[in-house]
């Protein structure tokens, strides 16, 4: 297939604060002058924030990284999982056409794709919403057929399962990745046979899936906010990614996370001049993040009303609150610091209350509204967890 950048191009790009700073701390990775060893993570992250590669995207990465534009656009242009094109504002549905997926149902998947989204693949919908091609194997053949939509895993698909997704991505829900069917992860359909011990103590998704509900990325377009900034060969962990170190820091750290405004040629000439940290660098203490996203985020904390919080869990045994669809056990840690313990405390709360929630999650700020959750707290109590569960399975709430 001929790759070719697409006709109609953005006027500019640059990364987000974060994402900059996050770039920068993958080109710190590599020895002075290897810097275009960062050229394939820094393509990638201007696509997952942009949503497609731009070709003032691959000639900004390029600027940062000192390479000439057309080493970049080689790279972008060998790899297929660069978009060239424009894809659907809410997800590309990527569905595996290769031999396990296709022997059970991948051409029905792509039929619903084509009624759906759009005749041909690479198309956008007429809403914008969505795109759609058909890709090689994807890894996960023992839960075929199979498609990834954004980031995630949906498996052991069918048409109709497949029509539904579209469905609520297009509400603006976000399904729970993993199979579709009821399965845990890629065991046998009949039950495990062997390794039975491992069935207690897990988590409600498995791994990749509770990954996904944990980290709330599936299908949006990320701006470094999402998790933590980790540099741990700079000897540093910045905990707030949207904060920048201290100037005062050592200067490596001041380096990585001094953001610029909006100068990618300015930028460019920081990486060739950043050198390993000293082994032994002290933990940066993190200052206030860089204006317009310290404001936001400022504001966010602060409005709303906060809900009542109990010093501890009635008769000091709390709810389960990760059986709210969306809540993993970092977000139920937060909750217990934030006095939240029961079910029927989440179900009292207003819109004051989610708005406050909502701004001081820390992470995870916003996910009380894109979860529901005070919606799914009151089904509990209303129905039992057993029936909730039930529901949730079955996307029935
Ligand atoms: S054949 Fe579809 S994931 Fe491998």
């Amino acid at each position: 297939m001929l790759r070719r950048l697409h006709k109609d191009q953005p006027a500019s790009f640059e990364f987000t604060p974060a994402n900059l700073a996050w770039a920068k701390g993958q080109i710190s990775k590599y020895p002075e002058g290897r810097q275009a060893s960062a050229v394939i993570p820094l393509l990638w992250r201007a696509q997952e924030q942009h949503g497609w590669l731009t070709r003032p995207a691959i000639e900004y990465v390029a600027d940062m990284l000192g390479m000439a534009y057309i080493r970049a656009l080689e790279v972008a242009t060998f790899y297929f999982m660069f978009q060239l094109q424009p894809v659907g504002s809410v997800a590309h549905i990527q569905i595996c056409g290769t031999t396990s997926c296709m022997i059970c149902g991948a051409e029905e998947l792509i039929a619903v794709c084509q009624e759906l989204v759009a005749k041909a693949p690479h198309q956008l919908s007429v809403d914008g919403k969505f795109s759609w091609e058909e890709v090689e194997c994807l890894g996960a053949c023992t839960n075929a057929p199979m498609a990834q939509i954004g980031k995630d895993y949906y498996e052991d698909l069918t048409a109709d399962k497949l029509r539904a997704l579209i469905g609520r991505f297009s509400n603006g829900e976000v399904p729970v990745a993993g199979p579709q069917n009821g399965r845990y992860a890629a065991e046998p359909l009949s039950g495990l046979t062997t390794l039975q011990e491992f069935e207690s103590g897990k988590k409600q998704y498995n791994a990749s899936a509770q990954l996904a509900v944990d980290i709330g990325d599936s299908v949006k377009r990320i701006d470094g906010t999402e998790v933590p900034l980790t540099t741990p060969w700079l000897g540093v962990t910045v905990k707030e990614p949207a904060k920048a170190a201290k100037k005062t820091a050592a200067p490596k750290l001041a380096a990585l996370a001094d953001v610029p405004a909006a100068e990618p040629a300015a930028a460019a000439k920081a990486p060739a001049k950043a050198k390993p940290a000293p082994k032994a660098a002290t933990p940066a203490t993190p200052a206030e993040p860089a204006s317009g996203l310290a404001a936001a985020l400022d504001h966010a904390a602060k409005a709303g009303t906060k809900p009542v919080a109990l010093a501890a869990a009635r008769d000091g045994k709390g709810d389960d609150l990760k059986k709210i669809e969306g809540i993993g056990p970092a977000l139920e840690k937060l909750c217990h610091e934030l006095g939240i313990f029961h079910f029927d405390q989440i179900a009292q709360w207003g819109d004051a209350e989610v708005t406050w929630m909502d701004g001081n999650l820390k992470g995870f700020k916003g996910r009380v509204t894109r979860d529901k959750w005070v919606a799914q707290a009151k089904l509990i109590l209303e129905v039992g967890v057993e029936e909730f569960l039930r529901r949730a399975k079955s996307n029935d709430y």
